[in-house]
């Protein structure tokens, strides 16, 4: 029997440097148990890493997927991949092979390590501390799923490089000072900060090191005045926002997610066993938003990263219903900011439109998908799911109370008119809603961007132009 001792929960350089060794002297799985050095006493006494010379070829493909897997809270993932590692000797097409239990329980934990990945980056929300007099950083508490913080640490560097911040977590903090990542001892999940507390918790963990000399606070705010950074900084950060009106960035950035609170969070919950259901609940678009990501009404969030509600004036007279929100949206947390957001865009100013001035919002609120290898490939929702996000757009209405509601493409029709029409026939009408606003009908921007037909996509794009028109007159 062999114990081998890893250096952490994430020590995905022992478990290759060990498994290797252990392949090379033909250790079988069921001779390894795998550990973490956990600082306590030496119960394995006898553990010493197995000396061996060689190298054995594995692919790329399963590199990738142990670097994965490791991250992931199931203690018996070591043992797993050593399992898989010693099988592909034998058989080395195995990771072809999806119901095999050893690769299906592999690709499984994978997919839940993406998706904690996926979750951290869009959930994770700063709040401005003050590091020293007249300095700032910025701070805040996730706890992830899986093992990610390390792992998903340079992706915040990337889109923060100008911004000093902490991210504590009960695995592991991590801190970049706008010149260096470095890492710290996780944080004690029995005192999680609230909200306004998380800057005595952040000084516990980490302030006292900090080098408030070395922020550059003026470069800093030169990317964005202070005042855009209230609840998302990200959103000052993100390109292509900057190239929208200062408006519209406004409205945005005051509309962006903050934290659900647990009652509407419970009562989206109910609402989810609710058949009834009819949005009769929230009582402000912050509600809707809450419990919109809280949904569990139909399967479709199991693989989203979070519910995308609608964003605009809370008292907009022109509303926009698109069908769901795409990969981008559902990174982003906010509707049409991908590349249907791109026409979308385009066409309304071309309109004369201000997008500042509507509230733009989807028919279905989770990303519906399938996985082609990496990629996350959009499916149009069922009238099921439709049907089950009904109430989130029902409130959405009756709490904005739009005159004119456009719908983008069939789905939206379907959800806006309560049954199905079709584009090109209804295209130019104004219909009658219950809710007394005036329905117009549209093509969805993916249909130009799908139309492959320069001459039909110039046409199409024309008839989307003219109906953006059509409705702001109607307002
Ligand atoms: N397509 C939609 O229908 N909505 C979005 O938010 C993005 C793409």
């Amino acid at each position: 029997m062999r114990i081998v001792r890893l250096a952490s929960e994430t020590d995905f350089d022992g478990w290759r440097e060990a498994a290797r060794a252990l392949r090379l002297t033909e250790m079988s799985p069921a001779e390894v148990i795998w550990t973490v050095d956990d600082g306590a006493a030496d119960l394995f006494a006898e553990a010493a890493p197995p000396a061996a010379r060689g190298e054995i070829k594995v692919s790329p493909g399963f590199m990738d997927l142990a670097r994965r897997v490791v991250l992931h809270r199931s203690a018996a993932r070591f043992d797993l991949l050593y399992r898989l590692l010693w099988r592909l000797a034998s058989e080395p097409r195995l990771l072809a092979q999806p119901a095999d239990p050893d690769v299906a329980r592999a690709r499984d934990m994978e997919r839940q390590v993406n998706r904690a990945a996926h979750k951290m980056k869009a959930f994770v929300r700063f709040r401005e501390v003050q590091a020293e007099p007249r300095e700032e950083a910025f701070v805040a508490w996730f706890e992830p799923a899986h093992r990610v913080t390390e792992a998903t640490a340079p992706f915040f560097v990337r889109r923060f490089a100008n911004m000093a911040f902490s991210i504590l977590t009960p695995d592991v903090c991590a801190h970049w000072d706008r010149h260096a990542l470095t890492f710290t001892p996780g944080a004690d999940p029995a005192d999680a900060p609230a909200e306004d507390e998380l800057e005595a918790f952040w000084r516990t963990y980490y302030a006292a090191t900090f080098n408030p000399a070395r922020l550059r606070l003026s470069a800093m705010q030169k990317e964005m005045p202070k005042r855009y950074w209230r609840n998302l900084p990200e959103a000052a950060l993100i390109p292509e926002l900057t190239r929208h009106a200062q408006a519209r960035t406004e409205t945005m950035v005051a509309q962006s997610p903050s934290e659900p609170q647990r009652r509407i969070v419970r009562a989206a919950r109910r609402a989810s066993r609710d058949a009834a259901f009819d949005g009769a609940a929230p009582t402000t678009l912050q509600e809707v938003a809450a419990g919109v990501d809280a949904c569990r009404r139909c399967p479709l969030w199991k693989d989203a990263t979070q519910g995308v509600a609608g964003e605009g004036p809370s008292q907009a007279r022109l509303m926009f219903v698109g069908e769901q929100p795409g990969d981008q949206e559902d990174l982003a947390g906010r509707p049409f900011v991908g590349p249907a957001g791109q026409v979308f865009d385009r066409a309304l100013a071309d309109a004369g439109v201000p997008r500042a001035e509507a509230y733009v919002t989807n028919a279905v609120k989770h990303f519906k998908h399938e996985l082609r290898g990496k990629r996350r490939l959009h499916k149009t929702p069922e009238t099921a799911e439709i049907e089950a996000c009904r109430g989130w757009l029902e409130a959405e209405r009756r709490l904005v109370r739009p005159r004119v509601i456009v719908a983008l493409g069939a789905t939206a029709v379907r959800a806006v008119m309560g049954k199905p029409l079709t584009i090109g026939g209804a295209r130019g009408q104004v219909f009658q809603l219950e809710d007394q606003a005036q329905g117009v009908v549209t093509w969805h921007p993916s249909f130009l961007l799908r139309t492959p037909d320069p001459a039909a996509k110039a046409r199409a794009y024309e008839q989307f132009v003219a109906d953006l028109r059509f409705a702001w007159s109607l307002v």
